[in-house]
């Protein structure tokens, strides 16, 4: 049966918290090895989505199985890792002792703790306690507590956050080689490009509801939009008079130009002006394709916790 195969299956999941719906018809599965990204704006559910994978809630219609186990057992829960903002920690311990009990808690001995400790960088911090750490240091202690137990299934709520650039290229290395050996990973981030370029799949969710689940290669495809950028000295009104413009815009010296149809207006912007340069044609991202699912509240909303654009 194909439903084996699935780490994660959740099937018709509604929740609501009184009177307001969070999780409005919910099915999502996630295969051995897959890397799902799980985007939306603020308030489309995406928390509480993951609060009952990881059997923190308890779903009022529907289902949410691992590897066929009810996530609010113990036992099917050590099959899991789990990193989540909401989770704090215990500030007296140290780095060694979160990392040694979390791989006790899963059933491991503590000494399981030496090698995560290691590929996360920790090693020279393992004796500081965790109040001592910066933003970025105790997100990787998050993911090593989450990782020592080598779980089936990895659930991450905004993993990146507080990490520099060459600190989350070593973070999705490390989940590489986790998927590589099987395990399956659901993250929420509102880094939309950053998931583009390491999900399988994206799951895009609004107001309980999933808009679209598929390949992000295959969501930007779907947007006809493209951005044909170049210099030159026409006017404003000249260009939006030519075929096929949606929207002209300046970025400094260079006019961008929004069109669904870019061979048709390049055929006429060449005519019109020979002494045009710096010709780009770019297709929409991910992101564009994001906030073209779920209307104009997507991008600030998306984009919230990122830096003000
Ligand atoms: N504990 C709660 N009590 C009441 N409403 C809640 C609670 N948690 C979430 N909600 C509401 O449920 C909806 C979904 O929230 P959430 O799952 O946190 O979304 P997201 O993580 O995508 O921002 C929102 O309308 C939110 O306000
Ligand atoms: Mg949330």
């Amino acid at each position: 049966m194909a439903t084996t195969q699935t780490v994660l299956t959740a099937e018709g999941l509604r929740y609501r918290y009184g009177e307001t719906v969070a999780l409005d018809g919910v099915d999502l599965r996630v295969g051995p090895g897959e890397c799902v990204a799980l985007l939306g704006p603020n308030g489309a559910g995406k928390s509480t989505l993951v609060a009952l994978a990881v059997g923190m809630l308890a779903p009022q219609q529907g289902t949410v199985r691992i590897l066929g186990g009810d996530p609010r057992r113990a036992a099917t829960r050590r099959r899991l890792g789990v990193a989540l903002q909401t989770l704090g920690f215990p500030n007296t311990l140290t780095v060694d002792e979160l990392v040694k009990g979390a791989a006790v808690r899963g059933g491991l001995w503590a000494a399981a703790a030496a090698p995560i400790l290691e590929e996360l960088g920790l090693t020279e911090l393992a004796r500081r306690r965790v109040s001592k750490l910066s933003g970025g240091q105790k997100q990787r202690v998050q993911l090593a507590m989450a990782l020592v137990t080598e779980p089936a299934l990895l659930v991450l709520d905004e993993p990146t956050v507080g990490l520099d650039t060459r600190a989350r290229r070593h973070f999705w290395e490390i989940l590489a080689r986790r998927r590589a050996q099987g395990a399956a990973v659901l993250v929420t981030t509102h880094l939309i490009e950053e998931s583009a370029a390491v999900a399988d799949r994206v799951v895009v969710l609004d107001r309980g509801r999933i808009l679209a689940d598929a390949p992000p290669e295959d969501l930007v495809s779907r947007l006809p939009d493209r951005t044909v950028t170049v210099r030159t000295g026409l006017d404003r009104d000249a260009l939006e008079r030519l075929p096929g413009v949606l929207r002209v815009g300046r970025e400094r010296d260079l006019v961008t130009i929004q069109t669904r149809s870019p061979e048709d207006l390049l055929r006429v912007l060449l005519d019109r002006d020979p002494g045009l340069s710096d010709l780009r044609v770019q297709d929409a991202g991910l992101e564009e394709a994001v906030v073209a699912l779920t209307g104009d509240r997507g991008p600030s909303e998306c984009a919230q916790e990122g830096p003000a654009a």
